[in-house]
């Protein structure tokens, strides 16, 4: 069995805690796109908690395989410190392998990151996520493999620094990259041993932002460096596995961080409510999260362009005590009604257009039933289980 979880929206679905409780039907979970820009937090029902940028999510008490592979670009401290972080926080240590095919975010990437987002203002998570795969597709990147040889290392960072300064004029470091990937080297694996893996066990594929963020169908260019829909996960493994199983989660109302078009956004007080309420702050970068509601034309073409074939909703229990729940049905766009996009770029000069559903105070309430039959109707595409609350186990399936 193969499944792959993927973000509806803008990220921060809530898939961390949804990847971790499913995990438990599977032998392994597998990262296969993005890099530390991702934060998912697991809060466990011990009252654990844990945010991982790199690390896959799993269910604590089982044994399993986390499997980080060649599409992932890896910043080695973060997954240093996660890995470190991660012996104090379990006592059934799962087994982690990389792949030798990933590329490594630099200390430069981060450098350039943080100086093309001055001008193009994406907002990104200075992660160094654009510029690394940039030089992946330049290819000037550096693999874990390049790394297996201390002299050859050397002789190609020579060589690269070089294309650098030429380029960039920007003076190429690498800090203690080395010392980190000495820490990680046992963990690393051929990717064609990854592959093998991957073949013989059931596998969760752990996607990562969300599917509005995906370099080829989400707000370009407010979007991610990588492919981190459903489409990415067979160039970011490597080979053509077959999925059983698309799943897709979404949250009851909508949050972005990083700029970009959003037509439901709230602002003001309303804003804030819900941000306090969803305690909506960046897991990666802290920012606040901009917040707004659930938008039913963007979540269908998120369905659409990703192929889910059911879907997980998280966070309806933050919405209740709310009298109406405003869902966007519609946009006015150029004085036109419109219920459905041809072009995500449409969504720049939408109005959206709202229903008011009934609210409820409690999630067992005859009026979330029907929200999400009214959320299953507009999108055809059937909630199979709703999270509501932090925890790993508050899933109820459907
Ligand atoms: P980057 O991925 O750091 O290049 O940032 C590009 C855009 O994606 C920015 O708007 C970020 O805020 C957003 N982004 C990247 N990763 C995440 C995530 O895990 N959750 C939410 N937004 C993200
Ligand atoms: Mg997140």
């Amino acid at each position: 069995m193969k499944t792959v979880i993927v973000g509806l929206q803008w990220g921060d679905e809530g898939k961390g805690k949804v990847v971790a409780y499913f995990s438990r039907f599977y032998d392994s979970v597998v990262r296969y796109s993005g890099g530390s820009n991702a934060g998912h937090t697991i809060e466990y029902n011990d009252g654990t908690k844990i945010v991982n940028h790199l690390l896959p999510s799993f269910y604590k008490n089982k044994t399993i395989e986390l499997l980080i592979s060649n599409g992932v670009v890896v910043d080695l401290e973060i997954l240093c410190e996660e890995i470190k972080n991660l012996r104090k926080k379990v006592d059934n240590f799962p087994q982690i392998k990389i792949s030798n095919l990933a590329h490594v975010v630099l200390p430069i990437h981060k450098k350039l990151d943080e100086k093309f987002d001055k001008l193009n203002k994406i907002g990104t998570t200075k992660r160094g996520i654009g510029p690394a795969y940039a030089d992946k597709i330049n290819r000037i990147g550096f693999r874990l493999k390049d790394f297996e040889n201390e002299e050859n290392l050397r002789m190609k960072i020579n060589e690269i620094s070089v294309i650098y300064d030429k380029i960039y004029e920007i003076v190429f470091d690498f800090e203690n990259l080395y010392e980190h990937y000495q820490n990680l080297r046992t963990y690393i694996i051929s990717q064609l041993e990854i592959i093998n893996e991957i073949k013989l066990k059931k596998v969760l594929f752990e996607g990562t932002q969300g599917v509005l963020l995906d370099l080829d169908m989400g707000t370009y260019p407010y979007v991610t460096g990588s492919n981190c829909s459903t489409t990415g996960v067979q160039s970011g493994v490597g080979f053509p596995v077959k999925l059983d199983n698309f799943t897709g989660v979404f949250k009851a109302y909508l949050t972005r961080v990083g700029n970009g078009p959003f037509p439901t956004e709230l602002s003001g007080k309303e804003a804030e409510i819900l941000r306090k309420k969803g305690n909506e702050y960046g897991a990666t970068t802290g920012r606040p999260r901009r917040v707004g509601w659930l938008d039913l034309v963007l979540l269908k073409y998120a369905t659409t362009v990703s192929g889910v074939q059911e879907m997980i909703l998280t966070k309806g229990d933050i919405l209740s005590g709310l009298e109406k729940v405003p869902v966007c049905i519609g946009y006015r766009i150029n004085g036109k009604f419109v219920d459905n996009i041809l072009d995500i770029d449409d969504i720049k000069n939408a109005v959206p257009i709202y229903e008011y559903l009934d609210g409820w105070n409690d999630i067992n309430d005859i009026s979330f039933k029907k929200y999400i039959g009214f959320i299953e109707e507009f999108t055809g595409i059937k909630i199979k289980a709703f999270s509501f609350g932090p925890r790993v186990d508050q899933i109820k399936m459907l």
